[in-house]
């Protein structure tokens, strides 16, 4: 599906950000291996999050999805298995474009008395998973996977979990996740070493369901448990909020307010960073919703700074980065974003997307193994781009519409539906969409 997006003259609305992505994944694994029942509301409606039910599914838990009221995700009730009740799928399993699902999932497969094949799409084929099978091998997992054991297909056959302290190489909460999980059924305690904070979704809910686990600065720890069903109320994504956040920011007369946004503190370094640009941007009824901070964001139209984005922070916004590449565009001087190699094994090489767009839209910019340096001059041009079959380049491209001085066409827009299905329909009620 090609889409193009024309600059409204003015953005006026109301957005509800779609349930989190990372929650929702969470949410329904976690209760799969738990005692009890649980329920599950404002869940995902992304395709990431369906190849998880999916797959869980295959290995025997009983799931119910009824659809939300509308602007708000599904409900889904889950009757979980118990720490050792999963059955041995019937067929491979397929974690299509997901690589929460395929890496957090080998953490609930490893070490298992079955024998499970866990495969996805070419792209997340093409994804680093030996930063799993490597430690889970060290705890007694039996995996296998293509090219030396480091790319799905993966297959897992067994094996006994022991306890291990591992440092992370990198600060990716996925790979954290994998090792905790396995650590809840390894004969004795498991400890990871960060090297910086990442998202803590799962800490987070792994004590609300009575494991025991604790952290120590950037240090994890967590004992062989059973867990308790814990019902979930997902906060919405800040993955997809960003996105308006931006858009509201960068566009010359805009007002938008997005609706019930998790701001887990791991998670929004991108608040941060677009205040640190100059982004009129305020958090307001701020509450609690299970375990997890929210607020409404309102935004508005600013002039924006370059700015550097690098260090700590990096882990706490990955995501986000594409789009904050068109606010940079957007904005007087300089942008240098460095420490963020890790976008180059993302659902693409986002460093080179997002280079490529940048670069055909008229801007000045260089990209580097670990990072981008943006020169921002306050217009982007227009054009037809190539959205790498990645979600969060389409949906920055469709930002950049907004904002450009002519359209911009999207190629193979819908992969959008991996995190937003509703984001075109977003995009439409602002203005934006011509067709
Ligand atoms: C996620 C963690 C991040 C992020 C991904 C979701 C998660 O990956 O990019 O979209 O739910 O844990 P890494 O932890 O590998 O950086």
């Amino acid at each position: 599906m090609t889409l193009s997006v024309a600059r409204p003259r003015k953005i006026r609305g109301e957005i509800i950000a779609p349930g989190d992505k990372s929650v929702s994944h969470r949410a329904v694994m976690f209760n799969a291996i738990a005692d009890g029942v649980a329920r599950i509301t404002n869940f995902s409606p992304g395709a990431d999050c369906t190849s998880t039910v999916s797959l869980l599914r295959s290995l025997g838990v009983e799931i119910e999805r009824e659809p939300g009221p509308d602007g708000q995700g599904d409900s889904l009730t889950v009757t979980g298995r118990g720490m050792n009740g999963l059955e041995e799928p019937a067929d491979i399993l397929d974690a299509g474009n997901s690589g929460t699902t395929t890496r957090l999932m080998s953490g609930i497969l490893a070490g298992r008395k079955m024998l499970a094949v866990l495969t996805g799409d070419d792209s997340l084929r093409s994804r680093p998973m030996g930063r799993v099978v490597r430690p889970l091998t060290e705890m007694g997992a039996v995996i296998r996977g293509r090219h030396n054991d480091s790319l799905a297909p993966l297959v897992f056959a067994g094996g006994q979990l022991r306890g291990i302290e591992f440092t992370m190489p990198v600060a990716s909460a996925q790979l954290k996740s994998t090792i905790l999980l396995a650590g809840l059924r390894a004969l004795d305690k498991t400890r990871v070493h960060q090297p910086a904070a990442s998202r803590d979704h799962t800490e987070r809910m792994l004590t609300a369901m009575g494991a025991d686990i604790k952290s120590y600065g950037l240090d994890v720890e967590i004992q062989p448990t059973e867990l308790s069903a814990v019902d979930v109320e997902v906060p919405g994504d800040i993955s997809s909020a960003a996105f308006w956040m931006v858009a509201g920011a960068a566009h010359p007369d805009a007002e938008i307010m997005i609706r019930g946004v998790g701001v887990n503190p791991t998670r929004s370094g991108v608040i941060d960073v677009l205040k640190a640009m100059g982004a009129d941007l305020t958090l307001e009824h701020q509450r609690e919703v299970a375990g997890e901070p929210v607020a409404d964001i309102f935004v508005r139209s600013s002039r924006l700074r370059g700015t550097d984005i690098n260090g700590d922070i990096i882990p706490l916004l990955i995501d986000e980065v594409p789009v904050l590449a068109v606010a940079a565009a957007m904005a007087e001087g300089q942008t240098n974003i460095t420490d963020a190699g890790e976008l180059r094994v993302k659902e693409t090489d986002r460093i080179a997307a997002t280079i490529d767009w940048l670069t055909g839209a008229g801007i000045e910019c260089e990209g580097h193994a670990d990072g981008l340096t943006i020169q921002g001059s306050g217009h982007v041009g227009g054009g037809k781009f190539n959205s790498y079959d990645d979600h969060r380049i389409a949906m920055s491209l469709g930002v950049a519409g907004l904002v450009s001085d002519s359209p911009i066409t999207v190629l193979n827009g819908e992969v959008a539906g991996i995190s937003y299905p509703g984001f075109w329909k977003d995009i439409g009620r602002l203005g934006g969409l011509v067709g």
